[in-house]
């Protein structure tokens, strides 16, 4: 499939593009929903390929001006404030029933990501903060508050990090002399804490994911987002999610084998059937997710974790698609 021509990507490199666009399979007309606007790379693709009507979602403020420009540019594409999870309540307030794609690019956008202000990067220094929509608690508000069995809990549950209780230890001892406040003050500590070596990724990799997934509630986010498909897509509709690590992953995989698994409701015309619709029956278009390929790795190392997954929403007996 040839590669949809976009907009200069503002910052962000679209990850794995064209299998976006194949999984969600955009037909003329259609109603389609990117949870993760980002610098908008995938919502000028969708448009490009002709759907009748793109709702760009996003939680960070500094994405909105972005999605307003597009806005303003083409009359198909809205942009929304606010987080994936919500996405039931989003819809209704445009009055959209149901549409005909999902698309969720988990994680952080490269703007987000290089910016040391945001504070989610340990390679520059930048304030302890990690919030995607600027609100609520921060990491510094966490890593100085929590107790150390939460702090341990949260580096081993979202990091996978073995040396969680040695890095929740460390911080609680360090907070001792004053207030963390900054990002490489934190990156230093846990790697004298881990005190490991000659290993490929940073030691602070696996702390600061877990910080950032517990500030965000990423995983609640994502597990609402998929539970709202059951409400919102259309028979035939898809649904793709791109994650950047294995917990992601797995929640999806695990909704959509859940989904695959439903057995097709008798026909919603007979008149004992409860109105609200359960769940939904998904077809997984791959039995497992799709990589980027090696030349998208070298030309944009950030894609080199990226998992795709896609599936269609089958129609139950006597449902139109
Ligand atoms: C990887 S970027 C998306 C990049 C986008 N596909 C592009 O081509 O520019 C992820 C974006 O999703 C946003 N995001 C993450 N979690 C979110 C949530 N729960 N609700 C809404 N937006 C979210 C982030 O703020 C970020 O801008």
């Amino acid at each position: 499939m040839a590669t949809v021509a976009v907009d200069p990507p503002l910052g962000h490199v679209p990850v794995m593009l064209d299998e976006m666009l194949t999984g969600l399979a955009v037909h003329a007309g259609g109603a389609y929903v990117d949870g993760t606007f980002g610098a908008g790379g995938y919502s000028r693709a969708i448009l490009a390929a002709g759907a009748g009507r793109v709702i760009g979602l996003d939680r960070d403020p500094a994405a909105l001006d972005l999605g307003r420009a597009l806005a303003a540019a083409d009359a198909r594409f809205t942009m929304t404030a606010g987080r994936f999870g919500d996405l039931s309540q989003h819809l209704a307030t445009l009055a959209i029933d149901q549409i005909d794609g999902l698309v969720l690019d988990l994680g952080l956008s490269s703007r987000q990501l290089d910016d040391p202000a945001r504070g989610f990067s340990f390679a520059a220094d930048g304030p302890l903060d990690m919030r995607m929509d600027r609100a609520g608690p921060s990491a510094a508000d966490l890593v100085n508050q929590a107790d150390e069995q939460t702090l341990a809990s949260i580096i081993h549950r979202y990091g996978e990090e073995r040396a969680a209780r040695r890095i929740a230890r460390a911080i609680v001892a360090r907070r001792g002399q004053g207030a963390i406040t900054r990002t490489r003050e934190l990156a230093e500590l846990v790697a004298q804490a881990v005190g490991r070596h000659g290993e490929r990724i940073d030691p602070a990799t696996r702390t600061f994911q877990a910080l950032r997934i517990h500030v965000n509630d990423e995983l609640g986010e994502l597990e609402r987002a998929l539970a709202a498909t059951d409400a919102v897509l259309r028979p035939g509709g898809r649904l793709v999610v791109i994650a950047f690590h294995s917990l992601e992953d797995r929640i999806v995989k695990q909704f959509l084998a859940a989904r695959a698994a439903q057995q097709p409701r008798p026909s919603r015309h007979l008149p004992e059937l409860p109105a609200a619709r359960g769940p939904i029956v998904l077809r997984p278009l791959q039995r497992r997710p799709l990589r980027p390929s090696a030349a998208e790795v070298l030309a944009n190392p950030r894609a080199r974790s990226a998992r795709l997954r896609a599936a269609e929403r089958l129609p139950e007996p006597g449902e139109a698609r």
